[in-house]
């Protein structure tokens, strides 16, 4: 149990999930995370806004039990995903004249997901207010972030904006509030890396929506919540702006070390050229870090030897998790050997489709690259130099 306080009527009641190490068994959480839920006290109506994953709903009722909660007349859903309302049937059980407040898509989502009845809702439309007695709530839809039924909320009176996963990071921590920036940056561009990267374009637009409200506090349901909000939301910017970096990374696999030589020959003439690059061993690296490098830089080499006439399996796993990430990209290339033959450039094109970038011409070489193969990685280089100095998008 522990209880934040962010004022004398407002509270997180969630918790933090110290050991968590996967979430969607898939993305690796090194610094754990939190399911930050709150309760706000009105002076007619008291609110729980989202609830916690259930693997951690003992916590919650104990908060809820700490701060003498005997009546939750409202508990607004944000978002259907479980690790924010996989606890509200157990909510309802134990305060059954709560009504849970939301819209519409969500509300479908809940009943699909947790099987809560028709009579338990109140459907709410973007823009909508509900009032506490001193306090308002106003909901604002942000479909997308990750969800469709997405939507935040604006206590208009304490100006604290509720985002849930928006602006969110997966850290687990005491503090409340952001206290180490640096720390806080990477983790929220991991988590906007892993998760709201796909919906880039979206986001642009809910930032000019978000822009139109007053607020002092951005509190999000994951990580530590931020009292300086312009922080998150100028990252924000940088991330979903079409503007890459003058960046290079090279997602790679080898098998006998041909494919590897080349990556090492490539890291090298780019490094002379000055151009950043950072090669990511598909073998071993954390897919967060792969990620968070695929927010801003310019150009992605692929690298892999074929393997049954394809990419190697690792290979198809880097290019697939890129596709679905749909990160802004500027050029894609690919550089690998084969030992007698197959498909395998054209089964990464095939792979990355989604991926909107020039695609630079490939180097492929029949076993362990010779001195002319050498200079054809060489070749590859200059070309992305020279591409990187021609484009306006990089900063
Ligand atoms: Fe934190 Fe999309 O759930």
């Amino acid at each position: 149990m522990a209880v934040r306080k962010l004022t004398e009527e407002i509270y997180e009641v969630g918790a933090i999930d110290w050991d968590r190490e996967l979430f969607d068994e898939l993305i690796p959480l090194p610094d754990g995370t939190s399911y930050n839920a709150y309760i706000v006290k009105g002076s007619e109506k008291t609110v729980l806004l989202d609830t916690v994953d259930p693997t951690k709903k003992d916590v919650l009722f104990d908060n809820l039990d700490y701060l003498g909660i005997e009546k939750i007349d409202y508990l607004v859903s944000h978002h259907a995903e479980q690790d924010h309302s996989g606890t509200i049937p157990e909510v309802l059980a134990q305060f059954p004249e709560t009504k849970v407040i939301t819209n519409p898509k969500c509300k479908g989502m809940l009943q699909d997901h947790l099987h809560v009845s028709e009579e338990k809702f109140i459907e709410v439309e973007d823009g909508e207010q509900v009032s506490l007695g001193n306090k308002t709530m106003k909901f604002i839809y942000t479909p997308w972030v990750h969800w469709p039924e997405t939507m935040i909320t604006l206590l208009e009176e304490d100006r604290v904006l509720f985002t849930c996963d928006l602006f969110g990071s997966h850290m687990a921590a005491s503090n409340l509030f952001v206290e180490d920036k640096g720390r806080d940056y990477l983790s929220a561009k991991r988590y906007y890396a892993e998760i709201m990267m796909p919906f880039r374009n979206l986001i642009k637009g809910h930032l000019k929506k978000i822009e139109e409200y007053d607020f002092d506090i951005i509190a999000t349901s994951h990580g530590p919540i931020y009292d300086e909000p312009d922080f998150i939301i100028d990252a924000y910017k940088g991330w979903v702006s079409d503007e890459v970096k003058d960046e290079v990374i090279i997602p790679w696999v080898s098998m006998h070390g041909s494919t590897e030589h080349m990556v090492d020959h490539l890291v090298d003439t780019l490094i002379e050229k000055g151009v950043k690059v950072t090669p990511f061993n598909l073998t071993t690296t954390d897919i967060g870090e792969l990620a968070m490098a695929l927010v801003d830089a310019a150009t992605v080499v692929l690298a892999t030897p074929t393997v049954l006439t394809g990419p190697h399996p690792k290979a198809v796993y880097g290019a697939y998790l890129m596709n679905a990430l749909r990160p802004k990209t500027k050029f894609v290339s690919l550089i690998g050997s084969y030992g007698w033959g197959g498909r395998m450039p054209q089964m990464i094109q095939d792979t990355i489709k989604n991926v909107n970038a020039e695609f630079i011409e490939p180097v492929i070489v029949k076993g362990h690259p010779s001195e002319e193969d050498f200079k054809a990685i060489e070749e590859l280089a200059y070309s992305i130099v020279e591409k990187h100095e021609g484009s306006k998008e990089i900063i």
